[in-house]
């Protein structure tokens, strides 16, 4: 099975990496094939609201000139996707808000086909204040799109202000771990399942 988390945090060493890469180590450790992905901080473009993606019905987006085509094809080819988002004045941060916007019409272009019955899971870092707004942000996104989002010891956020000062809170490293073996845990049932995850119904 696959994971692949999307460091939306500019800064590739902070703590919204630290705690990605503490998630994607325990499921490396289970058998999984780990990537991340770092997102922040590169240029891309917002949602042009163009609409083209539903007239190509193709999962993907007709913006060309920065890489998120790339990142949505790498989201279809996984099992499980992590989103992280440092809180940026209590809201997500501009780089991983674009792509969620364009990743999401993509998947909508298609039926919600492209992350429909995947795993996901928010990760957040915050000084002192948002990462629940973000938190829960970033899971309405997965909950819209037919994704399957596994519960941990806590809502998945880590307090610190530098880089990897995160790793002091203890207790939010305890639950990207735990966050981790929920994954896994889950990832073997959905791969297991009978029947593949229910089709939306047809809105008119
Ligand atoms: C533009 C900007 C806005 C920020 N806004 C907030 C905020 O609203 N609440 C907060 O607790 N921290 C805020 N911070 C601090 C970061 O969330 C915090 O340092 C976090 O650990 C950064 O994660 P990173 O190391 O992954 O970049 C802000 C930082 C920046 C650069």
């Amino acid at each position: 099975m696959k994971v692949v988390a999307f460091n939306g945090s500019p800064r590739q060493n902070g703590n919204t990496a630290f705690m990605l890469k503490t998630v994607l180590e325990v499921l490396s450790e289970a058998g999984w094939e780990t990537e991340l992905v770092q997102v922040g901080g590169v240029p891309v473009r917002g949602c042009k609201a163009c609409y083209r993606c539903f007239k190509n019905a193709n999962a993907r987006c007709v913006i060309t000139s920065d890489p998120i085509n790339d990142w949505i094809a790498q989201a279809e080819k996984a099992d499980a996707i992590l989103l992280g988002s440092p809180s940026y004045f209590g809201t997500i941060a501009s780089e991983i808000k674009a792509f969620i916007d364009r990743l999401g019409l993509a998947s909508y272009s298609v039926n919600k086909e492209l992350l429909r019955g995947k795993i996901g899971a928010a990760v957040v870092a915050q000084r002192r204040g948002g990462a629940i707004n973000v938190f829960d942000n970033l899971n309405h996104f997965f909950l819209c799109l037919g994704m399957i989002v596994p519960g941990s010891s806590y809502w998945n956020f880590g307090v610190g202000r530098l880089p990897e000062e995160v790793k002091e809170d203890q207790e939010a490293m305890a639950n990207m771990r735990h966050l981790g073996q929920a994954i896994h845990w889950l990832g073997e049932r959905v791969k297991s399942a009978p029947t593949p995850y229910p089709l939306p119904p047809t809105v008119t």
